[in-house]
């Protein structure tokens, strides 16, 4: 298990998924994936906000809403989407896990496939840790 892991975070890291290198990649997936509703620096305020019926989470305030602790675990189960059960209405956040996975897939295969997509959330989460304000 460990061992996959390390592999498919490596070749997670070298291909870069075409995003660019220079950048950390939950920064770089953050700006191609999130950034049009979230805004550039999580504020909430991206170009497709208004367009939405519940307004994208400000993600900068996610520890201080949280009594100083970073929900690490919720951010995550929340940007993945497959195992949250709905509580009212339509999510209007796309499901990322199942999106990334059915990219991962094609070029990992299942199993593999998986572990990347997991890799890509936790990437994302970490990434969103360090916007707290
Ligand atoms: C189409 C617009 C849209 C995109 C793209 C989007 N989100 Fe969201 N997001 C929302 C909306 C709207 C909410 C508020 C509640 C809901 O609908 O689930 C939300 C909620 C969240 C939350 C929950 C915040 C809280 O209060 O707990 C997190 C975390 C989050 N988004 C992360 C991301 C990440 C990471 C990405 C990119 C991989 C992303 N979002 C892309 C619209 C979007």
């Amino acid at each position: 298990m460990h061992k996959w892991f390390a592999a498919a975070t490596a070749i997670l890291l070298s291909s870069g998924s075409g995003v660019a290198q220079e950048m950390p990649y939950g920064q770089a997936e953050y700006l191609n994936s999130c950034a049009a509703c979230h805004g550039p620096r999580g504020k909430g305020n991206g170009a497709l906000a208004e367009t939405l019926r519940v307004p994208p989470a400000d993600l900068t305030q996610l520890e201080k809403k949280n009594g100083g602790e970073f929900p690490y675990f919720r951010v995550y189960a929340v940007i993945d989407g497959r195992f949250v059960v709905p509580g009212h209405g339509e999510r209007d956040m796309p499901v990322w896990g199942r999106q990334f996975l059915d990219e991962d897939v094609q070029v990992y295969g299942p199993n593999g496939g998986e572990i990347v997509a997991q890799e890509r959330i936790h990437e994302l989460a970490g990434y969103i840790q360090t916007l707290q304000q």
